[in-house]
């Protein structure tokens, strides 16, 4: 890899480290038809995945215009630069591009909108960091062709990659095909656009939804490396290191099968094959997936490094009685009884982002890149030398003791590109739509009921996180 080519020096981070903050598109765009927009699935979860998706619109989906970032980018990305970013990850919306998704031509004034995002970000010397898909499949793909459980979507899904490879491959570097493509198996209408209820879901129906998203980030992984060779294809996967409860071999075999499910979606993107233990459980409980030689050829596309989310750690245990889950990002476990907790029950484990670290680094030897990580929390604004802000000493720690642990993972020998923390202006939450869950550096004034000004505020977090960008970590603490 040519990146962080020099080891660095114990307690540091490498020189050109990648310091930013990351988004997607259906969670700060807003102006959900404007430009020519189709619908995407997020236009039906007015509260999420709290509750089933609704039949089409309504006017209480707060990211139909979320914080306005489709009309506020250049304020925004200026505000990115004052934090000194280097890189931004965002998300392309699928249905700006392809409306319907199955369209033969793209959507023009799509093209336009992330051209103008693209400039932006140039004139502030910020990388851009694609992420092709982040939970916001075109609708019609949901609705009319059952999402990824059907073969046809490769097809839609490489169409949409050429365009975006084409169009914007000079300019762009680094591109994440699935965002946190493990957590279909948990969530498949927000992650796979599959509108069937989970509990009508078979594992089988599961897979093949899985296999079918594996085939085409090879795909494109491969159509990256025809179209734009000096680009990087990373996978983005769901970190969540997994305990077992107690010392019993029972627990540790337990914790061992729940990382696995995990593990085989970056074990099939870094060495481009199913890995035995997963073909053992398709064996074990009769799953049986429609793989064609082509697929396999696919497979075999492998990536140029490897990002994830981070924000906990779980527990698991082959005791019965203690099985009940607590709650966690999108996948959750059983908690472990030594870890506080965020205001959303989310366990705060910094240490667990050096434990993943080491362990993906060692188990696929590709870059990492930290592509999410923070703390949502309920903020207040207050008046302080006559300026709104956020006193949010909770995030900067929370970030501090995680980015101690990126320092720490990367004097353990792990290649880190660098790290995004997640929300970096206040967007509307996956998982809640809420907009009272927040994890900016920057205050956007808007509330859980769609009042606010849409103005945005510089929080404490703000200035912490320019220092430690300028003094390239030696900031923290
Ligand atoms: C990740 C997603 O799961 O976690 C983001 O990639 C999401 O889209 C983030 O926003 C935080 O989750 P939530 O539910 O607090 O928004």
């Amino acid at each position: 890899m040519t990146h962080a080519a020099t080891k660095p020096a114990t307690g540091t981070f490498p020189q050109g480290f990648l310091w930013g903050g990351a988004t997607a598109a259906n969670q700060i765009e807003g102006a959900y038809s404007d430009g020519g927009k189709g619908l995407s699935i997020q236009d039906v979860m007015p509260q999420g995945i709290t509750q089933p998706p609704s039949d089409g619109p309504t006017p209480d989906n707060l990211k139909q215009s979320a914080i306005d970032f489709y009309n506020r980018y250049a304020e925004d990305i200026a505000l990115f630069a004052e934090m000194g970013f280097k890189v931004y990850r965002f998300s392309i919306a699928w249905s700006r591009i392809f409306p319907n998704g199955d369209d033969e031509a793209p959507n023009e004034e799509g093209i336009a909108f992330y051209s103008r995002v693209l400039d932006e970000l140039e004139k502030h010397g910020i990388e851009p960091m694609v992420t092709i898909s982040h939970y916001e499949t075109p609708l019609n793909l949901a609705r009319s062709y059952g999402g990824w459980t059907n073969r046809a979507l490769i097809g839609f899904y490489e169409r949409y990659c050429r365009v975006l490879f084409e169009r914007f491959g000079s300019r762009v570097k680094y591109w994440l095909t699935f965002n946190e493509i493990n957590s279909v198996m948990h969530e498949p209408f927000m992650s796979g656009g599959i509108p069937t209820p989970r509990a009508e879901l078979t594992e089988s129906d599961l897979y093949q939804a899985i296999h079918h998203e594996l085939v085409a980030s090879g795909r494109a992984t491969r159509l990256a490396r025809e179209i734009m060779p000096a680009a990087q294809v990373g996978c983005m996967i769901l970190a969540l290191p997994v305990y077992p409860l107690t010392p019993s071999p029972d627990d540790v075999v337990r914790a061992m099968d729940t990382a696995h499910a995990s593990y085989a979606f970056g074990d099939i993107h870094c060495r481009g094959a199913y890995p035995g233990y997963l073909l053992r459980y398709f064996r074990d409980n009769g799953i049986e997936l429609d793989i064609t030689e082509q697929d396999r050829e696919d497979l075999k596309n492998t990536v140029d490094f490897v990002s994830f989310s981070y924000y906990m750690s779980i527990c698991e245990t082959a005791d019965p009685d203690k099985q009940e889950k607590g709650p966690g990002n999108i996948m959750g476990g059983v908690p472990n009884p030594t870890l506080e907790a965020s205001e959303w029950g989310w366990q705060i484990d910094p240490q667990g982002l050096r434990v993943v670290m080491n362990d993906y680094w060692e188990r696929w030897q590709k870059p990492l890149f930290v592509v999410e990580n923070g703390l949502g929390a309920k903020d207040v604004l207050v008046e302080s030398d006559g300026v709104l802000t956020v006193e949010d000493d909770y995030r900067i720690d929370y970030m501090n003791n995680h980015l101690v642990q990126v320092r720490e993972a990367i004097a353990d020998g792990a290649e880190v590109m660098g790290y995004t923390s997640w929300g970096c202006i206040d967007v509307v939450s996956a998982s809640t739509a809420q907009m009272s869950k927040r994890y900016g550096f920057i205050y956007v004034d808007r509330n859980d009921d769609g009042s606010g000004t849409l103005d945005r505020h510089r929080k404490k977090s703000f200035g912490w996180y320019r220092d430690v960008i300028a003094s390239n970590g030696a900031a923290l603490n």
